[in-house]
This record gives structure tokens, sequence and C-alpha cells, in this order.
């Protein structure tokens, strides 16, 4: 079995070795090396020119959760499944992370910690439970994660999804016809949601004025969900009191962008969950695995939907 190796960041050395332990039969080149015809090709980001060079034969797996960009490719060959990371070990650090900005915001750890510095005592008092819903925004392999993390604090949860699901303690929302319900009681709006023509600019203007005054946006999906304008313009009037991001439209988040000094933003570089090589080379030779004795996987992206 041939396999094209393409692997993020500049760890080719350590994707290599775990893909040979998972995998001892194949034979494995690294990007720019390339058969022509590789059976499989594990790429991220890759560049146009991986797909001029070769097609391969019977599965591209994208090295991490979100597609947009392999789709977003020109020269990504048509009829070729494409198959993504589902959670492998990114979903623990997105609940993490995630409950880390709810809470935050729940026990006000902010205005604590600007009582603490004018050395004033004074204890606030708690918010009601009940009247701080959470919004998820995408409810699939991730905003699930988050939900079952977030679940033993008693906050009341919503999610928003296409297709309606059922979670135990969490409302479902599906479609735009419930997107101004889900929101209306959403004091913090996590975006969980893939990147697609459907969900680009989709958090705008019209969403921040459709929370409940004071929300917190937490965006960890991608930058581009969100119309950067639009969030401090909702922050400057006070209809958010924060947010916090860790996706950019462009990243590095370029000097001098305003995100970098707002008083009510909280960013970090894009770090929420990063793809794990381990478990991510464990996830995709077991996918191989299957597709080689001719059994059905999951993951498979629905090209149509870009996700
Ligand atoms: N910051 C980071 O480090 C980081 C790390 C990993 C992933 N991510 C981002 O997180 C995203 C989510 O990952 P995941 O693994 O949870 O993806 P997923 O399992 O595919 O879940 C996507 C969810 O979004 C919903 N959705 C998609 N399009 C929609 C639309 N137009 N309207 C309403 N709901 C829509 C889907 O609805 P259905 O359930 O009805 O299909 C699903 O619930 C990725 O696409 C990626 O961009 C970021």
């Amino acid at each position: 079995m041939k396999i094209l190796l393409q692997p993020p960041r500049d760890e080719a050395g350590e994707w290599r070795a775990a893909l040979l332990t998972a995998l001892p039969d194949a034979a494995i080149a690294v990007w720019p090396d390339a058969p022509e015809q590789p059976d499989y090709a594990l790429v991220w980001k890759p560049p146009a020119e991986l797909f001029l060079r070769v097609r391969p034969a019977k599965a591209i797996f994208n090295l991490g959760a979100g597609v947009d960009v392999l789709l977003a490719l020109p020269t990504l060959p048509e009829g070729v499944p494409v198959i993504r990371l589902e959670d492998a070990g990114m979903a623990v650090q997105m609940a993490e992370y995630v409950a880390l900005a709810v809470l935050r915001v729940y026990r006000e750890a902010d205005a604590y910690a600007a009582q603490q510095r004018e050395g004033r005592w004074q204890p606030r008092q708690r918010i009601a439970k009940s009247g701080f819903g959470v919004g998820i925004l995408g409810f699939g392999v991730l905003g699930r994660a988050v939900a079952s993390a977030l679940r033993p604090f008693g906050f009341p949860l919503r999610a928003w999804s296409l297709r309606r699901k059922v979670s135990p303690g969490v409302e479902s929302f599906a479609g735009r016809a419930e997107l101004r319900s889900f929101l209306a009681a959403s004091r913090v709006l996590i975006c969980l949601l893939p990147s697609t023509a459907e969900t680009r600019g989709l958090v705008d203007g019209g969403v921040f004025e459709a929370l409940p005054r004071g929300a917190h946006l937490v965006n960890v999906a991608r930058g581009d969900i969100v119309v950067d304008e639009d969030l401090v313009a909702a922050l400057d009037r006070g209809q958010l009191a924060g947010a916090t991001l860790d996706v950019f439209r462009t990243e590095p988040l370029p000097t001098g962008h305003p995100f970098w000094h707002h008083p009510r933003i909280t960013l970090t570089p894009h770090t929420s969950a990063v793809t794990l090589v381990d478990d991510s080379v464990a996830q995709v030779a077991d996918k191989i695995r299957r597709l080689e004795r001719g059994e059905p996987v999951t993951g498979l992206v629905d090209r149509s939907r870009a996700y």
C-alpha cells in the first residue's frame, strides 16, 4: 500500500514514524516526494501543486477536523473520498478551552481581577444559573463534547445545528428558522460550526442583536464565520460584554488588528484544540485498515454540504 504524507507544521519525521508503526507494510512518501498514484494521501492545507502531481486512488485524509481549506483547493480531485479527523484527541482540548471561557464569564473572573488590582474586597451577587443559557452553534463531534463537559455545572444548554439533535439536557434548535429563538437565551454563544458557504459571515450584527444584552462570544471554529467589524461594534456599544477568540480571518492575527488590544477581547493563537500525532495516526490507520477490508468508515466529508 502506498501512502503520501503531507503533515501539518514541520513534523514529518514524527508523523512518518507513527504511521510506520501503525501500518508497517505501507510504503510512505513524504511530500514533496510523491508517488504518482498513492492509495491514500494524508494532508494538511496542501499546496495546489500536490494534486496536480498525484491523484490518490482510494481516499484523501484531512489531518484536521475542518476541511474548509482543503475543499477550497481548485486542484482537489473530484470523486476521491475525503475523510476528516473526528475528535482524535481534539474534543477534550476543546472542552477544556470552552469550559474555561464559560466559567470565567459565569464566575466573573475579570471583575474580581479588576477589584483585586484596586485593592477592593467586594463579594458580587452570584448570577442566577437558570438565566445563564449557554448556546452552542454547531452540535457535531466537538459541540457535543463541549456540552458534555458543561452539563455537570447545570447551565441551561442549547444547541443549533442543521438537523435536529436529541441529547439529554440540551435544547435542540435546527435551521435558520430557529436561529433567533436559539440566540434569545444564549448568555454565552459558542461557535463550533464548520466554515462553509452557509456559515461564513453568519455571526454578524444581527446575531449579536438577537443575543441577550451583555452576552459573551466564544469563537473556536473559524475566523470567517464572524464579521469582525460587527463584533467590535457590538462590544463597543455594550451589546456584547466580551469575546474569547481562538480563530481569525487572517492568521497570525495581523499587527494593528483592533482585536489585539480591545479591552473586552481575550484571544489565543489558534491553540484551543491541536492535532495530536499519535491519536490522529491511530484513527487514520484504523480507517485505512477498514477501507482495505471493504468496510465503511465514518468522517466522510459530504462535498455538497462542505463539511
Ligand atoms: N480552533 C481549533 O483549534 C479547531 C480545532 C478543530 C476544529 N475546529 C473547527 O471546529 C469545527 C467543528 O468541528 P466538528 O468536528 O465538531 O465538526 P462536525 O462534527 O462536522 O460538526 C459540525 C456541526 O455544525 C452543524 N452545521 C454545519 N453547517 C450548518 C449550518 N449551515 N447551519 C446549522 N448548523 C450547521 C452540523 O449540523 P448537523 O449536525 O445537522 O450536521 C454539525 O452539528 C470544524 O469544522 C473546524 O472548523 C477548530
